[in-house]
């Protein structure tokens, strides 16, 4: 096949963060007051001053030629005591998205990433049947305030996610391990979509909202029909079944990161492109193309809103940015309708229960000197393919 390489017109590149690992001293949310009581060994605290030091980060990613960003705001500081709506944050997430509008950057905001305010959770947070209610409040308040700075709304952060880490794994706050609670909270997080979605629509029904959502794969190596059809009950419950819920909405945000090889019918992972740093994941493009291919059937745009990995030396970074574009450049030529590619994460950030210590920046985050910023050599690479509008083959590697 003739090739070249290049993406649709409009095609939009930029990178993704959220308030919490990066804007430091989240003082009334949940987290923070679950961090000050040892949930984690190393607590957020100043994270990357990015509440004080956006600009700079914003001036970064334009001059490594984004064209678009996506960030959250956080409801703790926005709705701090319940009902009462927090002008000076208000004001402070309005000077955000001027910035970034000054810039050129289109924006994607996300209203709940991973983080709530101390209140709710005290109400009982995802549990109490009326979270719905607050959040959608809170989600209206966004769209009245921030409404004409906001090209795309994300209402929640990958959901399924956030339910399994905290009402499943006891991982993260309130550290649950309850199924009933499970299919409550994830109940209630639906509904929170589904109503935040009309009460924005309501507002100018031209928004595009929709959400980011973790798409886990599952790829079936060898012969087996058993373990071929294993595979494909696991892809339909991972990626159709649980998602179903939350499919009101003018976009997909697809948050990718793994995939689950199956070898007859046991899973494994695959390092041959390499591994994450801590997380012991591997880098698997493939199951990213299968996953697009997929997503195919809803019939509606899809941005890539997160995708990365964590890697301090900057050992795979560009060559994993590589293999996934090439992933979306072919599901595109296969007729995926793939409008952006936002690449997690824009500067190194606190990356929730691990702390500090994995990177998954474009950009480093010197932490012992005053918070110095840094761009590796992959930010310059992603840089030029999102200049060119063009996947730019890596230096040793033909396609
Ligand atoms: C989350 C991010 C997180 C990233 C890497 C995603 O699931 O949305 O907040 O930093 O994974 O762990």
């Amino acid at each position: 096949m003739n090739r070249n390489f290049n993406f649709p017109k409009k095609f939009l590149w930029g990178a993704s963060t959220s308030a919490h690992q990066i804007e430091g001293n989240n003082v009334n949310s949940d987290w923070w007051q679950w961090e000050q009581k040892g949930g984690v060994k190393e607590p957020s605290g100043i994270a990357c001053d990015s509440y004080n030091r956006f600009k700079e980060d914003f001036l970064l990613a334009r001059k490594l030629n984004h064209n678009s960003h996506r960030l959250s705001v956080e409801w703790a500081r926005i709705e701090p005591k319940e009902g009462r709506f927090d002008k000076s944050a208000t004001k402070h997430y309005q000077e955000v998205l001027k910035t970034l509008k000054k810039l050129g950057l289109k924006t994607f905001v996300t209203l709940h990433h991973f983080t709530n305010p101390l209140w709710f959770s005290k109400k009982g947070g995802w549990e109490n049947p009326k979270s719905p209610e607050f959040f959608t409040r809170y989600a209206s308040y966004c769209a009245k305030e921030f409404g004409n700075l906001v090209d795309y709304w994300i209402t929640i952060n990958e959901p399924n996610v956030y339910a399994n880490e905290s009402f499943l794994k006891g991982t993260w706050p309130p550290q649950k391990r309850n199924l009933i609670s499970l299919i409550n909270v994830y109940y209630n997080l639906a509904k929170a979509h589904n109503l935040s979605y009309d009460e924005i629509k309501k507002i100018n029904n031209n928004f595009m909202v929709g959400l980011a959502y973790h798409f886990l794969r599952f790829r079936h190596e060898g012969r087996s029909i058993l373990g071929k059809n294993v595979t494909n009950l696991l892809n339909k419950i991972f990626s159709n079944f649980i998602y179903s819920p939350f499919k009101k909405s003018d976009f997909i945000g697809v948050n990718y990161y793994l995939t689950y090889k199956i070898k007859n019918i046991i899973p494994y992972f695959d390092y041959e492109h390499g591994k994450f740093e801590y997380f012991g994941w591997p880098i698997s493009p493939e199951g990213f193309y299968d996953l697009l291919i997929d997503l195919k059937k809803y019939q509606k745009p899809i941005f890539i809103t997160e995708s990365g990995l964590s890697d301090s030396k900057d050992k795979y970074r560009k060559k994993s940015i590589y293999l996934h574009l090439l992933s979306v450049y072919k599901a595109i030529e296969k007729g995926v309708d793939v409008r952006g590619y936002l690449h997690w994460s824009l500067i190194d950030n606190w990356e929730w229960h691990w702390g500090f210590k994995p990177r998954f920046g474009l950009i480093e985050i010197e932490r012992k000197n005053n918070l110095k910023r840094i761009p590796r050599k992959s930010a310059y690479y992603f840089a030029k393919i999102c200049k060119s509008n063009k996947l730019v083959p890596l230096d040793n590697m033909h396609t």
